[in-house]
C-alpha cells in the first residue's frame, strides 16, 4: 500500500494505493492564496501541514485496515515557492508562491551576478523562479534575510515535517535556479548570486530515491503497523508525467489547468531559453524534460465566465459541437503577463477585432483558440530546442471540454487523446514513484499510460486557417508589449534576450 500527496495551490490531494495500482481511498483539502499587493501571491506553511493532516486523517478513516499497511509515502508539490527558515527551523514570513511576479527587477539583477545562468540552470531567471524570490527578500526585508538558515520548496518543507529531514528532487530542485541542471548538482555560483552557499540548501536526492522515514508519532497517529519510508518526489508536473507514462524520450502532455503546461521528456539536459522554454530535470535519474509554460489557460476561461456572470459550463453549452471556421475575434490571454516564449510579467492580454456583429459565442471561442494559440508557440519552442512530438495526452480541467481539445488539436496540428477516467495529477504519480523506490521493477512496467478514451485529430481545412490566426496572434504581442507600457515613461525590457 502506498500513499501519494499532491501539494497543490488551490487545495491538497492525498491518495491510498494498492499493489495494483488502484486507488482505494482519495482526499482533497482545499487552500486559499493571499495576494497582499497587486502581483503579490502568498501562503503560510502552516496551511499546507494542517491540510495534510486532515487529508491523512481522512484517509485513515475511509480505509483504516489499508492504511495500517502503507510501506511508502510519495510525495509532489507545487513548484518554485520559496520557504524561508531561521535557525530553529522556524518559517520567516509566508512562502512566496510560483505565481507571484514581484521579482522582476530581481531576475535581471541574477543574470547581471550570474550570466552563465541560462546554460547552467536551463531557464531564464523568471520571477516565478525561486532565486529571485529571495533576492527580492535580501533588498526589501533585510531583517528576514539576514536569519534565513535554510531555504526549502512547498514539498520539501513537508517531509521536513513528516521526517525532520531537509531533502529535496532533482526535478523540483530545476525550479529553483540554483541547480546546474545538466550535472544534476547546486550550482555554487548561482547561490553566490543570492547571497547563499550551499549550506542553505538541502540534500539532493534523484525523484525514485528512499529519502526520509516518517516520525514514529505520524505513523501511530495514522495507525501505520511499520514506519514507513518517505520514497519517490517530484515537482507537480514531473508526478503528473510519472502518473502518465511519460517517462520516455517524446512523451507529452498538455495541462489545461489554471496556467498551461506543454510538457516532452528528453534524454539529455537540451535548453532552448531563446523562446523561454524550462529545461528540468525529470523525476527519474539521467533523464529530464522541456516544458512550456502559458500563464492563463482554463484561467482566461474562467475570468471569461466571471465577466459573462455566469459558470463555464453555461459559456461551453453555448458552442458547437465542432467549430467550423476560426472566430474572426482574437483573444491574447496575458491576463498575467506571459511566460513562453516572452517571458513577459508586465504585458496585458487583449480582444482583437471587435465588430458590432460578434456574438457572446463567438468572443468564447475565441478565448479558447487564444489559449490554443498560446500553446502552439510553446510547442514551436519545444520544436526549436529538438523535441519531436507526435501526439499528446490532455489533462486538467479544461481537458473536460471535447471542443476544446479538438480546437488545440488543430492549432497545434497534434493527434491530442483524452482520458477515459481523468487524471490524478501529482499525486498519483508520487505514489508510482513511492513504489519505484521501494522495489526494483522496471519503469515501463510501473508507469504504464492511462486508458484513453479517445483520439482527437486535427482537421486539415482548420489546421490551415489556424496556422494564418497564428499569424495574427504572433504580430499582437509586440504591439501589446508597447500599448501596456506606452504613457508610463517605461521602457519595456521584456522578452527572452
Ligand atoms: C511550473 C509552474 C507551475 C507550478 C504549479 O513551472 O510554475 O506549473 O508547478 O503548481
Amino acid at each position: 500500500m502506498y500513499i501519494g500527496i499532491d501539494a497543490g495551490t488551490s487545495g491538497l490531494k492525498a491518495i491510498l494505493v494498492d499493489e495494483n495500482q488502484n486507488i482505494l481511498a482519495d482526499q482533497t483539502v482545499p487552500l486559499t492564496v493571499q495576494s497582499p499587493q497587486t502581483g503579490w501571491s502568498e501562503q503560510d506553511p502552516e496551511q499546507w501541514w494542517a491540510a495534510l493532516l486532515e487529508a491523512l486523517d481522512g484517509l485513515q478513516a475511509a480505509s483504516p485496515e489499508a492504511m495500517a499497511d502503507v510501506k511508502a509515502i510519495g510525495l509532489s508539490g507545487q513548484q518554485h515557492g520559496a520557504v524561508l527558515l531561521g535557525a530553529a527551523d522556524e518559517v520567516l514570513r509566508p512562502c512566496i508562491l510560483w505565481n507571484d511576479v514581484r521579482s522582476d527587477e530581481e531576475c535581471k539583477e541574477f543574470e547581471e551576478l550570474f550570466p552563465q545562468s541560462r546554460a547552467v540552470c536551463g531557464n531564464i531567471a523568471m520571477p516565478g523562479f525561486t532565486a529571485p524570490k529571495v533576492l527580492w527578500v535580501r533588498k526589501h526585508e533585510p531583517d528576514i534575510f539576514k536569519k534565513i538558515h535554510s531555504v526549502l520548496l512547498p514539498k520539501a518543507w513537508l517531509r521536513l515535517k513528516l521526517c525532520g529531514e531537509k531533502i529535496e528532487d532533482m526535478s523540483d530542485a530545476s525550479g529553483t535556479l540554483w541547480l546546474d541542471v545538466g550535472q544534476r548538482e547546486w550550482s555554487d555560483e548561482a547561490l553566490k548570486a543570492t547571497g547563499l552557499t550551499r549550506d542553505a540548501m538541502p540534500r539532493l536526492c534523484e525523484g525514485t530515491d528512499i529519502a526520509g522515514q516518517l516520525l514514529p508519532a505520524l505513523a501511530k497517529r495514522w495507525g501505520i503497523k511499520h514506519q514507513p519510508i518517505i520514497a519517490g518526489s517530484a515537482g507537480d508536473n514531473a508526478a503528473s508525467a510519472i502518473g502518465l507514462g511519460a517517462v520516455h524520450t517524446g512523451n507529452a502532455f498538455l495541462s489545461l489547468g489554471t496556467s498551461g503546461v506543454l510538457w516532452c521528456t528528453t534524454d539529455c539536459f537540451r535548453p532552448n531559453t531563446d523562446s523561454a522554454i524550462h529545461a528540468m530535470c525529470h523525476a527519474l535519474p539521467q533523464s529530464w524534460h522541456q516544458m512550456g509554460v502559458t500563464l492563463s489557460a482554463a484561467s482566461s476561461l474562467s475570468w471569461w465566465a466571471e465577466i459573462n456572470h455566469c459558470d463555464v459550463s453555461t459559456l461551453l453549452d453555448e458552442l458547437p459541437e465542432q467549430v467550423v471556421r476560426p472566430s474572426r475575434a482574437l483573444f491574447l490571454p496575458y491576463l498575467n503577463g506571459e511566460r513562453t516564449p516572452y517571458n513577459d510579467g508586465r504585458v496585458r492580454g487583449a480582444f482583437f477585432g471587435l465588430d458590432r456583429s460578434l456574438s457572446r459565442q463567438e468572443l468564447t471561442q475565441a478565448v479558447l483558440e487564444g489559449v490554443a494559440h498560446s500553446f502552439r508557440d510553446a510547442l514551436d519552442g519545444l520544436k526549436e530546442a529538438g523535441s519531436v512530438i507526435r501526439s499528446a495526452d490532455v489533462i486538467g480541467g479544461g481537458s473536460r471540454s471535447r471542443l476544446w481539445v479538438s480546437i488545440l488539436a488543430s492549432v497545434l496540428n497534434l493527434p491530442l487523446h483524452r482520458l477515459a477516467h481523468g487524471e490524478q495529477g501529482g499525486a498519483f504519480g508520487a505514489a508510482r514513484l513511492a513504489r519505484l523506490a521501494l522495489s526494483s521493477e522496471d519503469v515501463e512496467n510501473v508507469c504504464t499510460p492511462p486508458e484513453r478514451s479517445e483520439t482527437i485529430s486535427p482537421i486539415p481545412e482548420l489546421v490551415e486557417a489556424y496556422t494564418h490566426a497564428q499569424e495574427r496572434y504572433r504580430f499582437a504581442y509586440p504591439l501589446l508589449a508597447k500599448i501596456t507600457t506606452a504613457g508610463h515613461g517605461v521602457p519595456h525590457h521584456a522578452g527572452p534576450h
